[in-house]
């Protein structure tokens, strides 16, 4: 029996992958890792020292004398950046709206994909992201490609933007969310894409709890 086992989540934004994520951890007593948040907390940084986004160089520069640490906690996962808390402030719209200019940059993922792949040797992960089953954890055990419908996606990014007291529109949120995917997508470095041996989960039609399940059900028969 193998138990400590890693599992790979990817799909564009709003799939359901974090949410997700999180209670088939929980449910495993796995570590959940949001690589996401890594690559929000370099471009808040980058957003707040006026680097410009397209400078590689000096993104990879700052990147290297900064710190990213992931803790667990009672209200999830929070993200601290040299050693103060950004859990917040890394989902505003503006970082949002740069983060797939950031990720883009090949050396910028070099240098995230080392630490990830650090905090995830030991097993008994469930990390998800864009590229984890393609590059971070090419041998995981598990690997989910989630998505569902752009409009399904943006329905849920209101709904969450609402619970926040965000002011926003269904066609704007359908509008910054398919620019994302196709940045995400097209981009040379390691983009979105289904990895060959993942298996494709949609979640349009599908409860929170039922795609928890589906994913815990193939855990276990890795597991077993
Ligand atoms: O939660 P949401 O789907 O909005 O996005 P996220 O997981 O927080 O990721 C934000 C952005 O980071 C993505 O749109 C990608 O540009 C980038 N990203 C990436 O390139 N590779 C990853 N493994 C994770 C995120
Ligand atoms: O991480 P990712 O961007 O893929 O998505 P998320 O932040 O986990 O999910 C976006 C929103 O959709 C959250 O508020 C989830 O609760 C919700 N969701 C849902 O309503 N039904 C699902 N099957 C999955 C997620």
């Amino acid at each position: 029996m193998k138990k400590n086992i890693q599992i790979a989540i990817d799909g564009p934004a709003g799939a359901g992958k974090s949410t997700i994520a999180k209670i088939v951890a929980e449910t495993l007593g796995f570590t959940y890792i949001d690589t996401g948040a890594m690559y929000r907390a370099v471009t808040y940084k980058a957003l707040k020292q006026n680097i410009h986004l397209d400078d590689e160089t000096k993104l990879a520069e700052m990147l290297t004398v900064s710190t990213i640490d992931l803790k667990p906690s009672q209200q999830g996962q929070l993200v601290f950046l040299d050693g103060e808390n950004v859990s917040a402030e890394i989902r505003s719209n503006e970082v949002t709206s740069s983060v797939s200019q950031v990720a883009a940059h090949a050396r910028v993922r070099e240098l995230l994909v080392a630490q990830q792949q650090k905090l995830a040797a030991n097993g008994g992960v469930v990390m998800d992201g864009r590229d984890i089953a393609t590059h971070v954890l090419k041998d995981a055990e598990l690997k989910i490609f989630m998505s569902a419908t752009v409009e399904e996606r943006a329905r849920r990014r209101f709904i969450d933007n609402e619970k926040r007291g965000i002011e926003s529109s269904i066609e704007k949120l359908q509008e910054e969310i398919a620019l994302r995917d196709k940045m995400d997508s097209e981009r040379e470095a390691s983009p979105l894409i289904q990895a060959e041996d993942a298996l494709f989960l949609d979640t349009t039609d599908l409860s929170i709890d039922e795609a928890a399940q589906a994913i815990l059900k193939l855990a276990k028969e890795k597991m077993a």
